[in-house]
């Protein structure tokens, strides 16, 4: 079964707006955390509509520690303990490192990294003395490249989403926590969009694409299976296969050929 109340970051779009819809329609109750609320209210209207469930929408700059600390006084006050955890909220900075400032890229380690690192943090001891929780840490099938010019930041930190999620599912798996890294490979939301890179949509052949929903009913699944670690659709498996077991002289070169398309001019 699910856990009852879900806390699901960057849910006002794409994935994290897709585990929101498939929780809902689990019964589940939701806390909702991004920026924009207003798309968070209308969320959150429609699924108290469609489901009868509980919804509690929370605007939070995930970049803001203050932000963060204002979410979690405010569960605490509403006597709100989640029992399950979508870590999902995530953009990328589509340039080079020399290209990008060093407040850019500590804002983007503080929402993509140390952000889901605290979260989990400060629901964590709930699930234990529980003997139950959820956690799902939406990292990308990047997370198994050996790194290519242009969104210098973004593997590395999806990669510590990766092996962060393996690590605590070992310490927590007998405890009655499942922890899951969610691999997915291109997916249909607004991550192109809100990184600038509308123009790459375009050449992504659609059947390489999935959908937000096929995503996150995948790793909904695997989480209930207690599973830590699942790459979605079957060119993604295929892709991180190749990128795992051929030889780094052969696949580093493949890979930084085919980034080239994901980089934006300077
Ligand atoms: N789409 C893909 O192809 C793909 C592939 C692999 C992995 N992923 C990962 O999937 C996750 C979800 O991305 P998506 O594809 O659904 O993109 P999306 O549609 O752009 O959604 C990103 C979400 O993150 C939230 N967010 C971004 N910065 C935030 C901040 N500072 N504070 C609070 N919330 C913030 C956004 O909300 P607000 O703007 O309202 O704050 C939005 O709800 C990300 O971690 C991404 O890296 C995506």
């Amino acid at each position: 079964m699910p856990a009852k109340t879900y806390l699901i970051t960057g849910a006002s779009s794409g994935i994290g707006a897709q585990f929101a819809r498939s929780y809902a329609a689990r019964g589940c109750n939701l806390v909702l955390v991004a920026r924009r609320l207003d798309r968070l209210e209308a969320l959150a209207a429609e699924l108290r509509e469609r489901h009868g469930i509980e919804v509690l929408p929370f605007a939070a700059d995930l970049g803001k520690r203050e932000s963060v600390q204002e979410l979690l006084i405010y569960l605490k006050l509403s006597g709100i303990s989640p029992d399950g955890l979508v870590n999902n909220a995530g953009y990328s900075l589509a340039h080079t490192f020399a290209a990008t400032t060093a407040q850019q890229q500590l804002d983007f380690i503080e929402v993509c990294v140390t952000t889901p690192t605290l979260l989990v943090r400060e629901l964590l001891d709930h699930m234990l003395s529980q003997g139950y929780g959820r956690i799902i840490n939406v990292s990308s099938m990047v997370a198994f490249s050996p790194g290519a010019s242009g969104h210098t930041l973004y593997p590395a930190a999806k990669a510590y989403m990766l092996k962060f999620s393996r690590s605590l599912a070992a310490e927590v798996a007998d405890k009655g926590i499942n922890v899951t890294a969610l691999c997915p490979g291109s997916t249909e939301s607004e991550f192109q969009h809100s990184n600038g890179m509308d123009a790459v949509l375009k050449t992504n052949p659609a059947r390489f694409v999935q959908t937000a929903e096929a995503v996150v009913e995948a790793a909904i699944r695997a989480n209930e299976a207690g599973r830590e670690v699942i790459v979605t659709g079957l060119f993604n498996k295929i892709a991180v296969a190749a990128m795992t077991l051929l030889p780094d002289g052969l696949i580093t070169p493949l890979i930084r050929w085919g980034a080239k398309k994901y980089q934006l001019k300077e």
